[in-house]
């Protein structure tokens, strides 16, 4: 008797602590937009939604309470627990009911139903149930299905905020030409979503897009689409393989023209990556492709996989594709594996490279792609001593910029009644020889026609090498009153889209300076009373180039 009272009450703690257990599980478990209530097993789910459900047409049933055929994740946007862009939610079960309602909530529409056998409800995870628990549930245990295990694997964190270490914007060239084949593009694909996961994609880390290498080239899905890593890698699952000529070159084009653009999501001012997967070699030319890649400020990665072997060589168009497809052929840029078998370890390495923000030699700074033009006064009145303080006034700031053929570059004109065009914007593409020609100038002495000088810049070193605008600047340094008019040529130089900063030293008139400063006034003038004055603007100036630089982009 005694005996049986117990195993009936061991019974009973037993029956409990199942319960107790299994209607409070914590970690949510990943579904699909398209999971209704009936595949639930349990009275109460801790699940999270994928985003964009809201987008697709989702059968939901009811308000505020749903039968149970609804769309789990519809129905959660429609009662307001998660946003469109998704998240974790609470759903618990209920008995059947009569007369489900229609309503238009939150952008989702829901149907009507004169019954069904049972409904569910939903909370926020972190707030309570919004509907009271009234009826008894069964306790059946969890039976995750092959597909809810597989998709748990990848997708154990809800949303994720990003690597902000890698804040950058990716392009991925996969190749989805006849060279790689189904199998192997079946293979990229899986390393693809493993980089996605290491490089910890998110809204305020790394954006990530894919563009198929084929005959013709087509976006998969842009830098906007997704900011989550379970959204990319489901993304990626989806992707169908498509065949045709391996035109990189193609390929590239259309990424650096319609890939990038802040209305398919690209962030400003972050470093854009594009990523090239040639399995084999591309069909047709890079070289182009990539000019304007780096022209454009964007970093090209090249990944190759099984490279063409002896025979194949003759079949390939232009054996130096890689170094010609590269941001810089200095080895940084270029990544091989062997072949699309055991590729885990690459992961890793390549995941490295894409997130070496300062390694990144074609992003776009003020630094490296600004024309710097100075305008320097070469009159009497300053004399030998104080001239050479102009010259290491330019060459101090000068220095900070990284002059090169396809960086930054600068150039001098010197100026009396007369102008004389020093130093051309194209002479010399290394900074030491610059710094060198800067400081051998020599000393005209004269009288003073500021406009004149400033029209005679405009024509002679700026309009033969206008760089885009925003990136044109001109520095005016003088020590006098102009005989000439100022304000014209000065308005003239603005409408080139070059920003004027005006450096004034003695006896240079406010009214000038601020005549012929860009706006806001305030920032782009500079007074001081001696030559020794000039260095302490130098700093300033250079930051003021880099914020201009900045707005303008
Ligand atoms: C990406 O977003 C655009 C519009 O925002 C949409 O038209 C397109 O279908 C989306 N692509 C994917 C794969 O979700």
């Amino acid at each position: 008797m005694s005996v049986i009272f117990h195993f009936l009450h061991l019974l009973g703690l037993i029956f409990l602590m199942c319960r107790t257990f299994s209607a409070e599980p914590n970690v949510p478990t990943p579904i699909t937009c398209t999971t209704r209530g009936a595949d639930l097993a349990e009275a109460l789910t801790v699940i999270v939604c994928p985003s964009n459900c809201a987008l697709q047409q989702l059968s939901v049933f009811g308000s505020g309470v749903y039968a149970s055929v609804s769309s789990i994740c519809g129905a959660a946007i429609h009662r307001g627990v998660i946003p469109q862009s998704g998240g974790p939610l609470k759903v618990h079960r209920l008995p059947g009911r009569e007369n489900y309602l229609s309503s238009l909530s939150h952008r989702v529409k829901s149907q009507t139903l004169p019954r069904w056998t049972a409904s569910f409800t939903m909370s926020k995870l972190i707030s309570q149930p919004m509907e009271v628990l009234g009826e008894s549930s069964t306790t059946a245990l969890p039976r995750p299905g092959p597909a809810k295990k597989a998709l748990k694997k990848n997708l154990k964190k809800p949303a994720q905020n990003g690597n902000k270490d890698c804040q950058v914007d990716i392009a991925m060239l996969l190749d989805s030409s006849y060279n790689i084949g189904q199998r192997r593009f079946n293979l990229q694909k899986s390393f693809v979503s493993k980089l996605a996961l290491m490089l910890r994609i998110g809204p305020a880390g790394p954006h990530f897009g894919v563009v198929h290498v084929s005959e013709i080239p087509k976006t998969e899905f842009y830098l906007k689409n997704f900011t989550q890593p379970k959204d990319v890698i489901s993304a990626i699952k989806e992707m169908g393989f498509r065949g045709g000529n391996s035109n990189t070159g193609k390929a590239l084009l259309h990424t650096v023209e319609s890939f990038f653009s802040p209305e398919n999501g690209m962030r400003r001012g972050l470093p854009r990556v594009v990523v090239i997967f040639v399995d084999g070699w591309p069909s047709d030319d890079l070289e182009k492709a990539a000019m304007r890649a780096r022209e454009s400020g964007i970093n090209v990665f090249l990944v190759t996989v099984a490279k063409a072997t002896l025979e194949e060589l003759g079949m390939v168009q232009d054996r130096n594709f890689a170094q010609k497809a590269v941001c810089q052929d200095n080895g940084f840029f270029s990544f091989n594996m062997p072949s699309w078998f055991s590729t885990n370890k690459y992961v890793k390495p390549l995941t490295q490279k894409i997130c070496s923000v300062d390694q990144m030699l074609c992003s776009k700074t003020c630094y490296n792609s600004v024309n710097l033009g100075f305008l320097i006064d070469g009159s009497s009145s300053v004399g030998d001593a104080n001239f050479r303080l102009v010259l290491e006034f330019m060459a101090g700031i000068t220095d900070d910029f990284e002059i090169s053929d396809l960086g930054a570059r600068v150039g001098a004109v010197q100026f009396t009644y007369d102008q004389k065009l020093e130093m051309d914007f194209n002479d010399h593409t290394d900074k030491e020889a610059a710094l060198d020609a800067l400081r051998s100038i020599r000393y005209m002495s004269g009288g003073t026609a500021t406009g004149d000088a400033i029209s005679y810049t405009i024509a002679n070193l700026f309009q033969p090498h206008k760089a885009n605008s925003g990136r044109n600047f001109l520095i005016i340094i003088t020590d006098g009153q102009s005989y000439d008019d100022v304000g014209g040529p000065a308005q003239a130089a603005k409408s080139e889209g070059i920003t004027v900063y005006s450096v004034g030293v003695a006896w240079a008139p406010q009214d000038d300076l601020r005549a012929m400063a860009s706006q806001p006034k305030e920032s782009h003038t500079f007074f001081t009373r001696d030559f020794t004055g000039l260095e302490q603007f130098q700093q300033t100036i250079v930051k003021g180039i880099c914020r201009d630089f900045n707005e303008a982009q």
